[in-house]
C-alpha cells in the first residue's frame, strides 16, 4: 500500500509518500517554490511525489470542515465561507483526491510516536491551533494512541508565543525562533504583567483574552528582549505544569515501557516543540527516562504524520535524509580542502533534510575556531548579530564538549542545547547565556558528513563545525543543484 500525505493551505506545504512502513520521500514545498514558508503547493514537487505514485490513497493533515467551525466562532467569516481555502478545491489542479482526513493533533502525535523507537509512550503535542486542539495528551501503546486531555482554541500557549514574536516585531508563525534566540539577552521582568493581563496562573493553561490577533502594543516602553524573556519563562513554566499532567495521565499497570526496558518515554510535537531552549529545560526536569522529538515537529512534518495517524502502525524512522536527491559520494576530500583554505564551504549532496534544519546535506559548513569566523559567515547570512551559529560534532565526543541535559544521549536533530565546556575557543557557536543548539552526527544517520567531522577532528584536532543552512539570503534552503550554482556565483563561496 503506497500512501500520499499531504499538508498544504498553512504556514509550511509538505508532501510525503509512505509504502508499508517505510517513508519514500518526504519534501517542503517552499524548496521547489523558493517561497520561503509556502503555504501552497506546486508542479514541481507535486511531480516528484507522482514519481514515487501511483498511490492507493491519499491523506490530508486535519479536518478542513471543523476548521471552519472554529473559524466561525473566531469571527473569520472571509475564511468561512471561502471556497479557496477548501483543500479537495484546491487539490483538484493537480489531479490529486483526497480519501482520507485525520485530526491536526492526531497527526502531529502520531509523527512522533510511530516514528519514535518506543513500543508505548505518553505524547504531548503543543501548537498554535489544529481545528480546534492547541494541546493534546495520548496514551499510545502498539497501533493504539488514546486521546486522554485536550486544551482547545482560544487558549493556546502557541498563540500566545506568536503574539509576543509578533509584539516585538517579528514575524508570526515564522520567527518565533529569533525570539527565543533574543530571550538570552533580556531578563524576565514581565513574567509579572504576563500572568496579570494575559494567562490565569492556576489550573490548567488558559488565556485571558484571545490573542489571536496579537498583543498590539502591550506595555509600549518594555524591552524586546525583556519581553522575549519574559515569555520564554512562561512558556517553561506552562510546558512543566503539562509534562506533569502528562505524566500523571500514564495508565496504571504501563509505566511508559520502552521496547528496551522498563522506562517512561515522551514523545513531543507540534510547532511549540521547535522551541530547543524550552526542549532542554523540561527534558532536566526528569520527569521522563526518555525523550524522542521527530525532527520535522510542526505541520510540515504532519505529512508524514497523517499518513501515520491513519495507518496506525510504526514507520521505520532512519533518519531524515527524504527529499530531493542530488546524486554522487559526499565530498568529504573537497570539503577538507576548502575549509583548509578558506574556512568556510558550502555543501549540497545526498537527499534534502525534511525539517527546518540543515543537518550536513544541505549545509554552510566552516572552521568554528577563532573570533573573527562569525563575521565572516555573517557576511552570507546577513543575519542579526546577537544569534550565534549551531556547531556539529561527532556523537562520541559530544560529552567532552557540551553538557547536555541526562536524558539527552545524542541531538542529531539539534532539538536540545547544551553548555559549551570550552566556549572560549569556539565563541562563534556559542550563545550569549553560554549554550550551543548542537547537533550530533554519528555514523549510520549520515556517514558522509560522519567521515567529514572524523577527518577533519584528526586533521586539525578541532572536534566541529559551523553548521548553518545553506540558502540565499531570504530564500528557503537550497534544494537542486541549480539553486548550489546560484549561491556559489552570488557569494564566491565554494558548493561542493
Ligand atoms: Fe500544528
Amino acid at each position: 500500500m503506497r500512501i500520499l500525505g499531504i499538508n498544504c493551505l498553512n504556514h509550511d506545504a509538505a508532501m510525503a509518500v509512505v509504502e508499508g512502513n517505510e517513508i519514500l520521500w518526504a519534501a517542503h514545498s517552499e524548496r521547489y517554490s523558493k517561497i520561503k514558508n509556502d503555504h501552497y503547493l506546486n508542479w514541481d514537487i507535486v511531480n516528484e511525489a507522482k514519481s514515487y505514485g501511483p498511490w492507493d490513497k491519499v491523506v490530508y493533515y486535519e479536518r478542513p470542515l471543523i476548521k471552519k467551525t472554529r473559524q466561525a466562532y473566531a469571527g473569520q467569516w472571509d475564511e468561512v465561507f471561502s471556497q479557496k481555502n477548501i483543500p479537495q478545491n484546491y487539490l483538484k489542479q493537480f489531479g490529486i483526491e483526497i480519501d482520507q482526513y485525520v485530526d491536526h493533533h492526531e497527526s502531529h502525535a502520531a509523527a512522533g510516536f510511530f516514528t519514535s523507537p518506543f513500543y508505548d509512550a505518553m505524547v504531548l503535542t503543543v501548537d498554535a491551533i489544529g481545528e480546534w486542539d492547541t494541546t493534546t495528551i495520548w496514551q499510545a501503546q502498539g497501533r493504539t494512541m488514546e486521546r486522554c486531555y485536550s486544551i482547545k482554541y482560544p487558549h493556546s500557549l502557541g498563540v500566545l508565543y506568536s503574539a509576543f514574536t509578533q509584539r516585538v516585531g517579528l514575524k508570526p508563525s515564522e520567527e518565533e525562533y529569533i525570539l527565543m534566540g533574543m530571550a538570552a539577552y533580556g531578563e524576565p521582568r514581565y513574567v509579572y504583567e504576563i500572568y496579570r493581563d494575559l494567562v490565569d496562573r492556576d489550573g490548567d493553561f488558559k488565556l485571558k483574552k484571545n490573542l489571536h490577533r496579537g498583543l498590539s502594543n502591550w506595555l509600549p516602553k518594555a524591552d524586546p528582549m525583556d519581553l522575549a524573556a519574559s515569555i520564554q519563562e512562561v512558556m517553561e513554566r506552562e510546558l512543566e505544569k503539562l509534562l506533569y499532567k502528562t505524566r500523571q495521565h500514564i495508565p496504571t499497570g504501563q509505566s511508559g515501557v520502552s521496547r528496551y526496558g522498563d522506562e517512561r518515554n515522551l514523545v513531543y510535537g507540534g510547532g511549540v516543540a521547535l522551541n530547543c531552549v524550552a526542549n532542554s529545560y523540561l527534558a532536566n526536569l526528569g520527569l521522563f527516562d526518555n525523550i524522542w522529538i521527530m525532527p520535522n515537529p510542526g505541520d510540515a512534518g504532519s505529512a508524514i504524520g497523517c499518513i501515520a495517524a491513519a495507518e496506525r502502525q510504526h514507520l521505520n524512522w532512519r533518519h531524515p535524509f527524504l527529499g530531493y536527491n542530488i546524486p554522487g559520494e559526499y565530498p568529504v576530500d573537497n570539503l577538507i580542502k576548502e575549509l583548509e583554505t578558506n574556512r568556510i564551504v558550502g555543501v549540497a549532496n545526498g537527499r534534502a533534510e525534511f525539517g527546518p534544519r540543515a543537518l550536513g546535506n544541505r549545509s554552510l559548513l566552516a572552521d568554528p575556531r577563532g573570533n573573527d569566523i562569525k563575521n565572516l559567515v555573517n557576511r552570507i547570512k546577513q543575519r542579526q548579530e546577537f544569534r550565534p551559529f549551531a556547531p556539529a560534532i561527532l556523537e562520541e565526543d559530544l560529552h567532552e564538549y557540551f553538557e547536555v541535559p541526562k536524558c539527552v544521549v545524542n541531538t542529531p536533530y539539534m532539538q536540545f542545547i547544551g553548555i559549551c565546556k570550552h566556549g572560549k575557543d569556539f565563541p562563534a557557536i556559542v550563545h550569549h547565556d553560554g549554550t550551543s543548539r548542537v547537533q550530533t552526527v554519528n555514523k549510520t544517520q549520515n556517514p558522509g558528513f560522519y567521515q567529514l567531522l572524523k577527518t577533519w577532528k584528526e586533521k586539525t584536532g578541532c572536534p566541529m563545525l559551523l553548521n548553518t543552512s545553506l540558502n540565499i539570503k531570504g530564500e528557503p534552503m537550497v534544494n537542486d543543484i541549480k539553486d548550489a550554482e546560484r549561491f556559489q556565483i552570488k557569494y564566491n563561496v565554494r558548493v561542493c
